[in-house]
């Protein structure tokens, strides 16, 4: 894993941007993989201003890795509205898939979900957050690293760490559709942001705990291109941050500048 840790949220959001305006200005039709969450909000800042800065997203391609089962794009909870708000209404896309939380045969969606990613080239960059608990996309604990699109049931953690999202007094779903680990281990590059001290624990056993089905996001580890973006509180509990932050910058400049130049 190439783990980069920034001073600030602001340091980490400009390397993420560099990123991914560096993928597409290499692959104009690049797939994009998106993600939802607090953390992905600013990054969706940053890529609103990329293409006010004249990066062309015209020709990119992107996949939503979940979505809540019952919940209609026009819900404010919906991970269809939250990227229309944040992204889609600024930013116009060639294509963007996301997994159809009104599906009627979610077993079926989620077998034609894999098949749309085969037919676009598969995903070039994948953006990731993490949950306190290490699930990437809805991987719960537990969920098999080999895993596929599909159907899949929220823990009690996630309902209620999630729970702020939805209007008061509505209950949060039980279930949702996601992409699965290996779903997202076929990405060319993972990029995953992680900001903050509550999410420590969980991006040390990502990063130094055993690759465990207990924290989905550890997979990772198996990932030859994984660029892990952290503030100095969510890199807290690293027993390796001093040699990270060593081998990052003691890369001669050609070497640091191929972390963004692909
Ligand atoms: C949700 C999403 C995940 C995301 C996580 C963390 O559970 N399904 O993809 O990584 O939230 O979100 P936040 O960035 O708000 O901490």
């Amino acid at each position: 894993m190439e783990v980069l840790i920034r001073e600030n949220k602001a340091d980490a959001m400009a390397m993420a941007a560099r990123i991914i305006a560096t993928w597409v200005r290499r692959k104009p039709d690049c797939v994009l993989g998106l993600a939802t969450g607090n953390t992905m909000t600013e990054v969706y800042r940053e890529l609103v201003q990329l293409h006010q800065s004249g990066v062309d997203f015209s020709r990119v391609r992107s996949f939503n890795l979940d979505e809540y089962v019952g919940l209609p794009p026009h819900h404010p909870a919906s991970y269809h509205f939250f990227m229309e708000k944040h992204l889609f209404q600024h930013v116009r896309f060639a294509r963007s898939y996301l997994p159809d939380g009104m599906a009627s045969d979610p077993h079926a969606h989620c077998a034609q979900y894999e098949e749309w990613i085969r037919s676009e080239g598969g995903i070039d960059l994948q953006l990731l957050g993490i949950g306190e608990d290490g699930h990437i996309a809805f991987n719960e604990p537990t969920s098999s690293l080999a895993s596929r699109t599909r159907l899949k049931t929220l823990t009690p953690v996630t309902k209620s760490t999630n729970a702020r999202e939805f209007p008061e007094g509505e209950t949060i779903p039980s279930q949702v559709l996601t992409m699965g680990v290996g779903t997202i281990m076929e990405a060319r590059h993972c990029l995953l942001l992680a900001f903050g001290l509550k999410k420590a624990a969980a991006v040390k056993a990502m990063v130094e705990g055993p690759v465990s089905a207990m924290c989905p996001a550890s997979a990772l580890q198996y990932h030859n291109r994984c660029t892990l973006l952290l503030d100095e509180e969510a890199a807290s509990g690293l027993s390796m941050r001093e040699y990270f932050k060593a081998a990052e910058s003691g890369k001669p400049e050609w070497q640091q500048k191929l972390l963004v130049d692909l």
